[in-house]
């Protein structure tokens, strides 16, 4: 079992917390651990994975992502073999020697200096960056058993560089804000402004790489754009401490709204935060007061309990100080970004605050006839006007719906998003329940049952009709990098690369799901 250093014994912890305003929806008692039961798991899930890596190797290798229903594929992130990368750490963490060595021998061979299509500086970032420094950590520390081909792996490091090379010449504006998209070899698509998810969610990536090759100049390029971010400007940009605006101009720095959340388009910009501070806490202690600021506000601004499930806490939106009830399933990233937070700053009120949130999101799941939750959904507090245009009441037709579960839906799709079973795995290394473990199976089964098809994994129509109301013939490379590894990584024996390892991280996994030996002590 692994607890958390501060919050043994269980019980204790549970009985403490049930006196907070909403204690239905904090779990119910540990249950003793079953080494057996969570080894099927595991190796149910490490099966799922080789069986739709051998579907994406057949059919799409070395292309992007895998058409499981069509046996055919995309090349939606550039044709480097997104799939093929974003497997990587994945396939290390459960030890799978055939398909490290595939993508190991695979990774020394991309082209990253062409390619026919615009370049996403954040998702080239999070997935082909992230997913090669996880790489190089693994197989040069605790993993390096597995490196089959001694040659490739120094390639590595070197292939992660070159991109970063390549894409060094978006921060070449007039603040040093990057331009997101890029049309290679030095042009850009002309916006003026960037968004503070894919402007906050690269410090990380290129910080590591500057830690690993010993060349600043990529801390240095990604920090002087997070620098805008920290101090943001105009002051009505930041309605409460530490929440913030999502649009930034990147010729002056300034901020054009005051609209934002834990929502797509914001989300890891927060959850970097804390995340900074995990990796070196020696040197970014000023990240990790901005998330505290952040967590304070939205504990005591944006919680908000539905009028018809006062049990239930979900995060809302807002816009200036308006609170707009919406949310959605990368949202749900929030609680395990509170309890991580909650862990390192050992601080109880934000575990507290983590678990109700991550209860919250289980209910998006519960809830549907798949099993699993939402792309988009909303609800209204006791109180809010129906007249209130920016927080209408559900439509007639799930108005039954939204009585039992609390929220409704306004986008069903399922699109083999992590964020749900990301946070229960956080809320499973904080406290070492059972029930979060369970939450994390249930949700796995809901998956392989509804989303496998033809040779992989496909999306879903509609998360609340049977079977998912039709496919999608897509597979993103996030199910190999993300649902697959914590769906796994819950269940798998504890080892250093586990959030909350015998009481401190030593890793810390990127947005994507890639875990980074962290730099400074670890916390
Ligand atoms: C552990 O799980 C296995 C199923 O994998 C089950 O057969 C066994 O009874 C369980 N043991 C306990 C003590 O619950
Ligand atoms: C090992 O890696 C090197 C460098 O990328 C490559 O030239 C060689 O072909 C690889 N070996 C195998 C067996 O793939
Ligand atoms: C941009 O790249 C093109 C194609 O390689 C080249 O012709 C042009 O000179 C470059 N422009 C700048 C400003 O570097
Ligand atoms: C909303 O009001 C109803 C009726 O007064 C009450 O039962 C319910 O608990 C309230 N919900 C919240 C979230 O306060
Ligand atoms: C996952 O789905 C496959 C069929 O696609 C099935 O063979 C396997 O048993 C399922 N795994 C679990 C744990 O339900």
């Amino acid at each position: 079992m692994y607890y958390s250093r501060f919050l043994v014994p269980v019980v204790a912890f549970f009985s403490t917390t049930l006196a907070v305003p909403h204690p239905a929806n904090l779990p119910r008692q540990s249950r003793p651990d079953n080494h057996t039961l969570n080894r099927e798991r595991a190796d149910a899930v490490k099966a799922a994975f080789t069986y739709a890596w051998d579907g994406y190797y057949k059919y799409a290798f070395p292309n992007d992502e895998l058409h499981p229903i069509t046996n055919s594929f995309s090349n939606s992130r550039n044709g480097w073999g997104a799939s093929a990368v974003d497997a990587f750490s994945t396939a290390l963490v459960m030890q799978i020697q055939p398909i490290v060595t595939e993508i190991l021998n695979y990774i020394p061979t991309i082209d990253f200096d062409h390619t026919s299509s615009q370049v996403s500086l954040f998702e080239t970032t999070i997935r082909y960056l992230g997913g090669m420094l996880s790489g190089y950590d693994f197989l040069t520390g605790p993993l390096a058993n597995l490196a089959s081909n001694a040659t490739a792996v120094p390639l590595i490091l070197k292939q992660a560089q070159r991109l970063a090379d390549n894409l060094a010449y978006a921060f070449d504006t007039p603040t040093g804000i990057p331009s997101n998209n890029l049309n290679f070899p030095n042009g850009t698509d002309g916006s003026t402004t960037n968004g503070i998810a894919t402007i906050g969610t690269l410090v990380l990536e290129w910080t590591h790489l500057s830690d690993l090759t010993g060349n600043q100049k990529y801390a240095e390029l990604s920090q002087k754009g997070e620098s805008y971010l920290l101090s943001p400007k105009p002051a009505s940009s930041e309605p409460w401490p530490g929440l913030i605006g999502t649009n930034v101009d990147i010729n002056t720095g300034l901020f054009q709204d005051a609209e934002g959340g834990w929502v797509g388009g914001d989300d890891s910009f927060y959850e970097y935060l804390i995340k900074m501070y995990v990796y070196d806490s020696t040197k970014y202690a000023s990240y990790r007061d901005r998330w505290i600021l952040a967590a304070d506000s939205s504990i005591a601004h944006l919680a908000s309990h539905p009028s018809t499930r006062p049990d239930l806490t979900f995060l809302a939106m807002f816009n200036g100080q308006e609170r707009l009830f919406v949310s959605e399933h990368l949202a749900c990233f929030d609680g395990g970004s509170f309890l991580l937070g909650g862990l390192v700053l050992k601080e109880q009120k934000y575990i507290d605050f983590g678990l109700a949130l991550v209860n919250g999101c289980h209910d998006t799941y519960v809830s549907t006839l798949t099993g699993i939750g939402p792309e988009v959904f909303r609800w209204v507090e006791n109180g809010t006007s129906p007249t209130d245009a920016d927080n209408p009441p559900p439509s007639a037709d799930q108005a039954a719906f939204y009585k039992t579960a609390g929220f409704y839906i306004t986008n069903g799709n399922y699109i083999l998003r992590p964020e749900v079973i990301e946070s229960f795995y956080y809320a499973f290394r904080a406290t070492g329940d059972q029930i979060y473990r369970d939450w994390a199976w249930n949700a796995f089964v809901a998956i392989n049952s509804t989303c496998a098809v033809g040779s992989g994994f496909a999306e879903l129509q509609n998360v609340n009709a049977p079977n998912g109301g039709g496919y999608n013939d897509f597979q993103d490379s996030f199910l190999f990098a993300e649902v697959l590894k914590y769906s796994y990584l819950i269940h798998a024996p504890d080892n250093v690369w586990q959030v909350e390892h015998s009481g401190v991280n030593e890793w810390v996994f990127n947005t994507e799901a890639h875990p980074f030996k962290v730099n400074g002590p670890p916390i």
